[in-house]
């Protein structure tokens, strides 16, 4: 079922400025082509596109349903879009791509669809798949997983302190009154938990992100995304990754920091000489959303949108 919320696409001009940058095939005039790995609703899909040539192509990926039926709306045989998780780019030709987006994250759409059960604010199945047709559910994992594997998924993808409490919250609520596969059991399993509460944050904020992050697989797919764009851009292609939170901004720093480091081989005849590696990305920066797009959208402030160009091939 298609839903009817909106999203409001966060640092749109400077991520589609940065995608295209001041690529060489501009000037040959040749053929192009883009990949927008979250898709969504498609508010960087459709900007690109009016800046794209007519012999330019862009391919979308996203991994939900919706969103790819939304897609539907886009009507340009430029554009094309794959129901697969963006790992899956890694399958495009080598270094035939002129820029990689991935905006990454949940949509508005998701979050606010209470039958998504991404959040604790509406009452719906604790679900949090972003692939609704395959893989399991938050549910359906609480029903067998136990305290400890519990436990680190929400120490390591929520941050939080108190992660073996609610960990061990959850089984006796599960041995007690049944399976929780609700949205509002966790939410209140989690605030009867956690006693102090950070300051405009609910108790359930952290848990809620760290299951969300483990059942999506999300931190992985990252990293494989980043490490296949590597093989598919071409040299002058850009990377551009907008992130949420520190998790994943932390493997998006790390990934361009490794990859355009200079390393001096002090072994090698001649190194004072200037003997560095050919890195294969230069970092170009960081970029975050200014107080006027922060004030009409809230969910801009903890954006951080990285940008990087593949400098050989
Ligand atoms: C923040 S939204 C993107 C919004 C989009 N830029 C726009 O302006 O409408 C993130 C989207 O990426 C999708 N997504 C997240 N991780 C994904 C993955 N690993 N593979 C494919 N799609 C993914 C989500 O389903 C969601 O639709």
């Amino acid at each position: 079922m298609e839903t009817s919320w909106a999203h409001t696409t966060v640092l749109l001009n400077e991520a589609v400025d940065s995608l295209l940058g001041e690529s060489p095939q501009v000037a040959a005039g040749s053929a192009r082509t883009f990949v927008d790995a979250t898709f969504g609703r498609g508010g960087h899909s459709r900007l690109l596109l009016q800046r794209l040539a007519p012999q330019d192509r862009l391919i979308a990926f996203d991994r939900d349903p919706e969103a790819v039926t939304a897609a539907a709306s886009i009507a340009d045989p430029r554009f094309s879009i794959r129901h697969q998780a963006f790992h899956a780019l890694g399958e495009l030709p080598p270094a035939s791509v002129a820029g990689v987006l991935m905006d990454l994250g949940v949509s508005s759409p998701q979050i606010d669809n209470a039958a998504r059960g991404f959040s604790f604010r509406f009452d719906g199945p604790l679900d949090m798949r972003m692939d609704t047709t395959r893989g399991q559910s938050v549910a359906e994992w609480l029903t067998t997983a136990d305290v400890k594997t519990i436990a680190e998924v929400i120490r390591d993808y929520g941050e939080e302190r108190f992660a073996v409490q609610i960990a061990k919250a959850i089984v006796a609520s599960r041995q007690e009154r049944g399976p929780v596969s609700t949205t509002t059991q966790l939410a209140d399993i989690v605030a009867r938990t956690v006693k102090t509460r950070e300051p405009g944050q609910n108790p359930a904020t952290r848990t809620f992100q760290a299951f969300r992050i483990f059942i999506n697989a999300e931190l992985e797919e990252l990293q494989q995304a980043l490490e296949a764009s590597l093989n598919v851009l071409q040299a002058g292609g850009r990377l551009v990754v907008i992130s949420f939170h520190s998790l994943e901004d932390r493997i998006v720093k790390q990934f361009i920091a490794k990859h355009s480091r200079e390393v001096v081989d002090r072994r090698a005849p001649g190194w004072m000489l200037g003997s560095a590696a050919a890195m294969p990305l230069k970092a170009l920066g960081r970029v975050k959303a200014g107080a006027t797009e922060v004030a009409a959208n809230p969910r801009a402030r903890s954006a951080v949108m990285r940008v990087a160009e593949r400098v050989v091939a």
